[in-house]
């Protein structure tokens, strides 16, 4: 596996959410994105801990929740207990990130840490080599369907240089904005994870036609 798709459910047509997220399964996701927004961090109010409970009683996928929340050190817990695989915070809203990472890793889940376009890479260096993903965010998060911001590949490029200086297996994730047009500027930047919402579940062919179309866009 050279590349990991993660489909966003943010987009999914909520009237038959189990539904959608089957066809994805089938068409060959690899992970399911679970957007939880709290109306605070971000102007955006989405989804708790319920919602990853759901998608855990209709896939086996690995489910990665994206807490784009105040406080996500509160909600960990609840989230580990709705059967999610791995927790991602924003180093914006964890002053104990050291700490909050710990405590994600204690609950039994992969730990992941994730930038705003506007945080600099430095931001995580002392926590690089305890992370199991570094998501770096390619829209200002709150929403899908918003415009690609090329002004933050040269960060995914440095954040890549950073884990290949310490031999880190950490997955490296961009989020927003991507398409098999936008994919291929982040994957030379060093990026192996890609979030997708609009691309996946809104693509005009159905949820297939989305997910070949990622694919086909991965360099072999
Ligand atoms: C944005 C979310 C994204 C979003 C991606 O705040 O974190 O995961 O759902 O949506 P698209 O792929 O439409 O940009
Ligand atoms: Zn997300």
């Amino acid at each position: 596996m050279t590349a990991i798709i993660s489909a966003s459910i943010l987009s999914a047509d909520w009237s038959r959410l189990g539904k959608q997220i089957d066809e994805a399964q089938t068409a060959g996701v690899d992970w399911i994105h679970v957007d939880v927004m709290d109306g605070q961090f971000v102007p955006n109010i989405t989804m708790g801990p319920f919602i990853v409970e759901t998608c855990r009683r209709i896939t086996s996928l690995p489910i990665e929740a994206h807490l784009m929340t105040i406080t996500p050190e509160r909600h960990l817990e609840s989230f580990a207990a709705a059967g999610a695989s791995l927790l991602s915070v924003h180093v914006e809203t964890c002053p104990h990130l050291h700490r909050t990472i710990q405590n994600i890793h204690e609950l039994g889940c992969k730990a992941g840490v994730v930038l705003n376009p506007g945080t600099p890479a430095e931001s995580i260096s002392a926590v690089l080599h305890l992370v199991d993903l570094v998501l770096v965010m390619t829209v200002n998060p709150g929403f899908s369907g918003q415009e690609f911001l090329p002004d933050v590949t040269p960060k995914i490029r440095q954040i890549r240089q950073m884990l290949d200086a310490i031999q880190s297996e950490a997955w490296l994730e961009v989020d927003g904005g991507i398409s098999h047009t936008t994919l291929p500027e982040t994957y030379a930047a060093g990026a192996r994870a890609f979030v997708a919402a609009t691309a996946i579940f809104k693509h005009s062919q159905g949820i297939a036609a989305g997910v070949q179309a990622l694919r086909r866009a991965i360099p072999a």
